[in-house]
This record gives structure tokens, sequence and C-alpha cells, in this order.
């Protein structure tokens, strides 16, 4: 052998070695980061929040978009008792939410002063009641000197307002963005600005999950994860299905801007597209409260919001005056197979795939098709079809589409079994409560005597164990399959949404 041929033998060799540690490492790491039946999104490993709570999205009712500053003792209690009427608490939705206008100032010692003329009793009489209720119970605070709507922010006090929360049971905190000395513009003024607050409720020893509301300004999802359970990462939501309005300023036109409001769905999802990959258990894209049951958008559009909050787990706050809801709206919101996306045993937010520009444009001039998908713990493929135009669609996703995610990976001949797999395609709708149902529970009847495949109680069986048995009521219902290489193709309304829940046969 030559010295050449002796030198490329050894490098061959070590070559070979080499490849061998790759091969091994990347069995073992799937081994330990990915479950039996994951897939590879779960390469990202599981996280857990800086505080240990919120590790799946919150869901509850806030009085904000219905009441604005109309907050009592009363009206809470007697919501959150026709909320546990109508089976929504038993649906997972557990906090009630107490949003801006409460106190009257501070008094001498610095500690925040509840209004006594809406909280007669105080606010742990109202904690306590709402917790022997089953409920949790949040708040709301500024990290500013004034709130939103000018009463007294917790900047400069936050050891006073951490410590009067827990005091009075607090179990959330919304802590917005308003009068903030100009203590913003970039992440490490805002950081610092919030992390204070996180610092105090931790000091508190109760458990409370902290919520930012900063609008989506200063790239707050990218430095918020290790002192917060969730932020807002776009203005306030207005209750329209895609009206453009130059008071929402997306961060794309402006990271920093302040004075973000009146944000359409389309726009909030727009701007999830570029930040969602940053959701995960503990910590959330706050895609802001639900407008579902206000008025302001067709029953079509409640139906693509409500199931794009939920398949992009962003907290579910109803935000409506649940009394006088119609059937209609509570059957959007009792939907359990479109809340099972939210509360899957492992959150994170489904991806854009693919935005079409189409013909068929509306008022405003808009016409787009949209597919979104998101791998479930059990290894489902979830798949949302929206449609953006002015009328009627036909909306095609192929197993290539759907699966683009796994196919880019990196990772290409393992993914090819997904193409080449058949999938039995359950559509998530297919259950939706009737409005002689929703009627029988407004009217009066437990909610529990609606058919069980349409209606769930997740206090008794969480949706985890829910999954894990095929609960019927989180399965949707059956509609077709797609052959391998094949392609799923729905009609979908008017600013509709198809949302299918795809099972690998036999799987
Ligand atoms: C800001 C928030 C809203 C609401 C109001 C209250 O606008 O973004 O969600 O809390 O303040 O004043």
């Amino acid at each position: 052998m030559t010295r050449i041929e002796t030198k490329n033998m050894r490098l061959h060799i070590v070559a070979l070695i080499y490849c061998f540690k790759i091969v091994r490492g990347t069995e073992l790491g799937q081994e330990v980061l990915r479950g039996p039946q994951s897939d590879l999104s779960d390469i990202i490993a599981p996280s857990r929040s800086y505080n240990g709570l919120n590790q799946h999205p919150p869901m509850g009712w806030n009085n904000w978009n219905a009441f604005g500053c109309e907050v009592s003792e009363e009206m809470l209690i007697s919501t959150a008792q026709t909320i546990a009427d109508y089976g929504l608490r038993d649906l997972g939705y557990e906090y009630i939410m107490m949003d801006d206008c409460w106190s009257i100032g501070r008094n001498l010692t610095g500690y925040l002063v509840p209004d006594p003329e809406r909280f007669p009793n105080g606010i742990r009489h109202l904690a306590d009641r709402l917790h022997a209720m089953g409920f949790k119970f949040g708040m709301y605070s500024s990290a500013g000197t004034l709130t939103c709507a000018l009463y007294a922010g917790s900047l400069g006090f936050e050891t006073e307002d951490a410590a009067f929360f827990a005091e009075n049971h607090v179990d959330y905190l919304k802590y917005d963005n308003c009068y903030n000395n100009g203590l913003q513009g970039t992440p490490e003024l805002s950081f610092n600005r919030y992390d204070t607050m996180s610092k105090a409720l931790l000091a508190t020893g109760r458990p409370i999950v902290y919520a930012l509301c900063q609008w989506g300004t200063d790239y707050v999802w990218q430095w918020s994860q290790p002192i917060s359970n969730s932020a807002r990462m776009s203005g306030d939501i207005y209750d329209s299905f895609n009206r453009p309005d130059p008071g929402c300023i997306t961060p794309d036109d402006a990271p920093s801007a302040l004075a973000l409001y009146k944000c359409s769905v389309m726009s909030i999802l727009n701007t999830m597209a570029t930040v969602q990959s940053m959701s995960r258990s503990g910590w959330f894209n706050d895609m802001d409260m639900l407008e579902v049951g206000n008025g302001g958008m067709d029953d079509n559009e409640y139906v693509t919001h409500f199931s794009m909050w939920a398949m992009l787990s962003s907290p579910l706050l109803i935000s409506t005056d649940i009394v006088s809801i119609s059937p209609a709206d509570l059957s959007i919101l009792s939907n359990p197979s479109v809340i099972a996306l939210s509360q899957d045993p492992s959150p994170r937010a489904g991806s854009r795939i693919w935005k079409n520009e189409c013909q068929d444009k509306d008022q405003f001039g808009l016409c787009d098709h949209q597919l979104w998908t998101r791998t479930m713990a059990n290894g489902d493929k979830v798949i949302a079809l929206i449609n953006g135009g002015n009328g009627p669609a036909t909306l095609t996703a192929s197993l290539n589409d759907i699966f683009t995610d796994e196919l880019t990976s990196g990772t290409y001949r393992l993914s090819r079994q997904y193409i080449e797999q058949k999938w039995d395609v359950y559509d998530l709708w297919a259950n939706r409560m009737s409005v002689d149902d929703a009627n029988v529970i407004l009217n009066g009847s437990e909610a529990s005597t609606v058919k069980s495949n349409v209606w769930y109680n997740s206090t008794e069986l969480p949706y985890a164990e829910g999954l894990q048995i095929n609960h019927p009521a989180l399965l949707g219902g059956y509609v077709g399959e797609i052959e391998p290489h094949g392609k799923w193709a729905a009609e979908v309304a008017r600013h509709g949404v198809g949302l299918y829940r795809l099972r690998k046969r036999g799987g």
C-alpha cells in the first residue's frame, strides 16, 4: 500500500466512525425527544414556563370588549353563574377576568383602593366567591403611571401591587402598556419595565399567570418568554373580519409604534403568520379576546375567528354579554372538537403554508385563500382552509402542501411516509351544536342533556384524556379520506374556514 492509499484508508475509517456517530446520535435524540406517535415538530424540546403556569392556553371570560368600564362584583358573579349554567365552565372556560376601571386610586401607604361602590365587599370576597364556584380570577393593571382608561397604573408600585393581587387571591394578571413614561421603543426598555412586575409577582409566592398586553411592540415575542406566560402580539382587536383601519399599525409597519387598535381578525392572523413559531407550552402569543357574540361579524366569520384562535393556541377569552348570547354564538364557543385543538397535550401554534391572492374581492378590495396546518400530540394533522374571498370557493390542499413542513425539514426520506399514507378526514364543525340544542341550554336545561358527540365536560375528563380515548365530541364528523399522494378539496363559504383533523388510516 502506498502512503497515499494508507492515508485515504485512514480518512475512510474516520469518515465511517463520524457517520456512525451522527446516525446513532440522531436515533438517540429521537428516542429522547420524540414520543411514540409524535413527528418532526417534537424535535423542539417541550418547554415549561418561567413560573410553571399556563401549560395550555388559558380559557375564560373578560368583560372589556362588551362592557368596557362597566365592572362590578354583581356583574362578574352573575356572568360567572351564567357561564357555569350554560356548560361553558365545564368546557374549560375557567377564568373570570376583570379588565380596566376597578380602582379609585391609591391610599397613603401606596396600595390600590378598589371602587367601594362597585365592590362593596372588597376584591378578596369577590375572588373567593368565584373560586367557590369553580372559577379562577383575573385582574388588570398597566406598566404605566395610568391604565388605558386613566385609572392608577402600577409603574413604580410593582411591589405594592403584586402584594395586593396576591393578598386578594388573584390567579391571573393582564398587564397593559399605557402611560409608560416613554419607557418603550426598544426591547430593553420594555423588557425592564415588564420584568419588574414579573419579579414582584414571583416574590409573592402566589401562582399568578402573568399576561403581557404590550400590543406586539418592541418585538415582545422575542424576549418575554423568560418573564411571562403570554404576550399580546397585535393591537386591540375589533369586531370586524377584515376591515382595514389606519389605527392598526402592524409590527411590520413599525415595530415600536404605540396606539395600536382596531385590528381585524384577518390583520391579526396575518401578523401571527410571522410570529407563531414562538408559541409554546407555558408561553403563548395572545391574539386578544374573542369578539364572538358582539354582532360585528356574520356566522362564517365568527367560526373562522374562533377556529383560528384555537388552532394558533391563543388564549380563548370570551368577551361578550353571555347573558344575552344567541344560540348560534353559544354553539360556536361550545364546540369541543375545536377547543380540543387549543387544549392539545402538545400546545403550539399552527403555521401558514400558503396565502394566495384570489379574484373574488370583497368591499375592501380583499381576497385571499390560505392554508394553515398543525401537528397534534397524537400524530393527527389539522388543516384550516380559509376563504377570504367574497363568495364561496373550492379550496384544495394536496398532501404535499399539508406536509410541507415535514418535507422541507431536512429528513426528506423520513417524511415521505406522510405523503404515501391514506388519511381519514374529520370535519371539526360537522357536529356543531344545533340551534335547537343551544336553545334548550339557554332556556335552562343542563348542558349535559345535549348529545355526547356535541358537548363535553372537561372538568370530568380533561381534554388530554378525552383525546386519548377518542371521545366522539373531540373528533368532529368523518367526511372522507385522502388517498396516498392525494389532495383534499373543500367548498368553503365566504369568509369561512374548512377545519379538518386528518388521521392516519389505521393509526
Ligand atoms: C388596552 C388593552 C385592552 C383593554 C384596554 C382597557 O387598550 O389593549 O385590551 O384592556 O386597554 O383600558
